[in-house]
Order: structure tokens, then C-alpha cells, then sequence
């Protein structure tokens, strides 16, 4: 069985397409795929009930991203992949990615292919490319290897340690998004204003070092802090919706440490960070249909 595992960006979403560091953890939640030997080459994708065709010129990204991974394999046999995907799409959750790395997974484990994660990650990159123009390679990287990471386009991912688990709790807005139309939206606003735009990346590079800082200390209350401020440059972005942030306000009422959208944001997902698991589960149910709690070790 394949997997991708889904991710959370803790901080520096959409600096980090531009070389900025960003920290994320891999979620329990993700993708599972089978593959096997068949007539044809074709991806079933569940619970959507979809079932494409590859196609390097087809309307469907997820047949241009099928084919793209096929071409990673030379000499194979025609194949059909199954995935279940267990992840909201279009959420900031990193689905597409997750979707990709486990059908890459199941494809390698069916022709006997042994990769290292880190190598699956690399190999990802050519179906996240479908889906957005400028990838930073986060999303692949961490639904392949997982873990509490420091990640810097062009750099080896830093693993960090803690001896605390981080209680997460994801909310959903309900509102959908896309990663490309917001990171050109960031693109846009660079160009049109780069000094402003490059003050928000130094801001959000100097919260991502110290909450590095914060987690590997195991000091939740600060990294929560740090959580908020990233939040407020994100909206200084126009990235946030009125739902986003009045979710983040309701979760740091209801006693979270800290809260933030994450992903590419203009809808998707935020999440709040608990002091302990029973507070998790109590945010979770503030937070309303959709949510789900992350326990994270580091
Ligand atoms: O919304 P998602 O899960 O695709 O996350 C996107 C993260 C960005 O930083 C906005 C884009 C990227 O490639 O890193």
C-alpha cells in the first residue's frame, strides 16, 4: 500500500516559495494507493469516484499529473492506480502532493522500486508541478517524510526535536481555494510593491528561527505567540477570509495558545495550537464540522 501523508504549515507559508524557511509537520491523514499490472493505464480516485486517463495535454491536472508520473518509469507495464484520499481538497492540507506521493509509492512497491523517502519526495515534485507552477517542494517533502521540519527550498530538510507533542487542531472555513491563484497573487503584490511585500518575508523568516527555537525548547506558550504574528502578516497579504480569522479569534477564546490559517489560504484551512490533548478535543468541537485533531511528536 502507498502513502502520502497530509501536512500542516506551522509557519512561513508563501515566504517559502520565495527562499524563505518555513516549519511543517506531517499529519497522520493522507492518501493510501494500490497498483496494479492491468489492460490499460488508468488513476481511480475515491471517494470522488473519478477515473482518468493519462494525458500530457489533457484538461484534467490529475491527467497531466498522472502521465507526468508515469514518465518517471521508462519500461513498465500498463498500470491502474486506486487511491483513497482522506483529506479535504483544495484546503491548504497539502492533498495534491499527498495524492502524488502515495500513487508514486504504490507504483514503485508494484514494479519492486526501492526509493528513499526523501528520493519519493524529489520524484513528487513532477506531479505537484502540474498543479502549481512554483512549487517550494514543501508540500511533497513532508507528505512523503513526515515528522516536525525546518524546510528551505534548495536546502536538506532539518528535522527538529522536542520531547513535547504539539496538540493540533485543524478547522475547515468550507470555502475552497487554489494554491496557484494565491501564490500569483503574492507573486503580484512583489512586484507591485516589493518593499512592503519583502518586509513581510523578513518578518515571517525571523518568527519562523524563533519558533524553531520555541519547539524545540518544548515552550508551546511562545511559539503560540509567534503562531498569532504570522497570522497578521499572512492577512497583511490578503490571504485570510472573515472566516479564517473569526475561527482563529473563536479558537484563542476558547483558550488556544495560539492560531493561524495555513496553506495558501484565501479559504481552506487554520488551525489552532492546544496546551494539551483534553483542551485539543475541546477546540476541536468549538471549531465545528470539519475539524479534526493532530497529535505531532518532534
Ligand atoms: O495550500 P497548500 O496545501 O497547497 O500549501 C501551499 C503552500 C505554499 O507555501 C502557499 C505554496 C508552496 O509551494 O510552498
Amino acid at each position: 500500500m502507498g502513502f502520502g501523508r497530509g501536512k500542516v504549515i506551522l509557519l512561513g507559508e508563501h515566504a517559502v516559495v520565495h527562499g524563505c524557511p518555513a516549519i511543517a509537520v506531517g499529519i497522520e491523514r493522507g492518501v493510501t494507493a494500490d497498483a496494479a499490472v492491468a489492460e490499460r493505464d488508468l488513476l481511480r480516485l475515491s471517494p470522488w469516484n473519478l477515473e482518468l486517463e493519462p494525458d500530457p495535454k489533457g484538461d484534467e491536472p490529475l491527467q497531466r499529473a498522472f502521465a507526468a508520473v508515469l514518465a518517471l518509469y521508462p519500461a513498465r507495464p500498463s498500470l491502474e492506480v486506486k487511491t483513497q484520499v482522506d483529506l479535504p481538497a483544495g484546503a491548504g492540507l497539502g492533498c495534491s502532493a499527498a495524492i502524488g506521493v502515495a500513487v508514486l509509492d504504490a507504483i514503485d512497491q508494484t514494479l519492486g522500486i526501492e526509493r528513499l523517502r526523501a528520493d519519493l519526495a524529489t520524484a513528487a515534485l513532477a506531479w505537484e508541478k502540474v498543479f502549481h507552477g512554483n512549487p517550494s517542494g514543501i508540500d511533497n517533502t513532508m507528505s512523503a517524510v513526515g515528522g516536525v521540519a525546518l524546510y528551505r527550498r534548495g536546502d536538506a530538510l532539518r528535522t527538529l526535536r522536542s520531547n513535547k507533542p504539539l496538540h493540533l487542531v485543524v478547522g475547515h472555513s468550507g470555502e475552497s481555494s487554489s494554491t496557484k491563484e494565491m501564490v500569483a497573487s503574492v507573486s503580484r503584490q512583489l512586484q507591485s510593491d516589493p518593499a512592503r511585500v519583502n518586509k513581510a518575508f523578513e518578518g515571517i523568516e525571523v518568527l519562523v528561527r524563533n519558533a524553531k527555537l520555541a519547539i524545540e525548547a518544548g515552550d508551546h506558550v511562545a511559539l503560540g505567540q509567534l503562531l498569532d504574528l504570522n497570522h497578521t502578516i499572512l492577512s497583511s497579504l490578503m490571504l485570510c477570509t472573515t472566516k479564517l480569522d473569526d475561527m482563529c479569534q473563536a479558537a484563542r477564546r476558547a483558550g488556544a495558545l495560539g492560531a493561524k490559517m495555513t496553506g495558501a489560504g484565501g479559504g481552506g484551512c487554520m488551525f489552532a495550537l492546544a496546551p494539551e490533548h483534553d483542551e485539543a478535543l475541546r477546540l476541536r468541537d468549538v471549531l465545528g464540522e470539519g475539524s479534526f485533531v493532530a497529535e505531532v511528536s518532534a
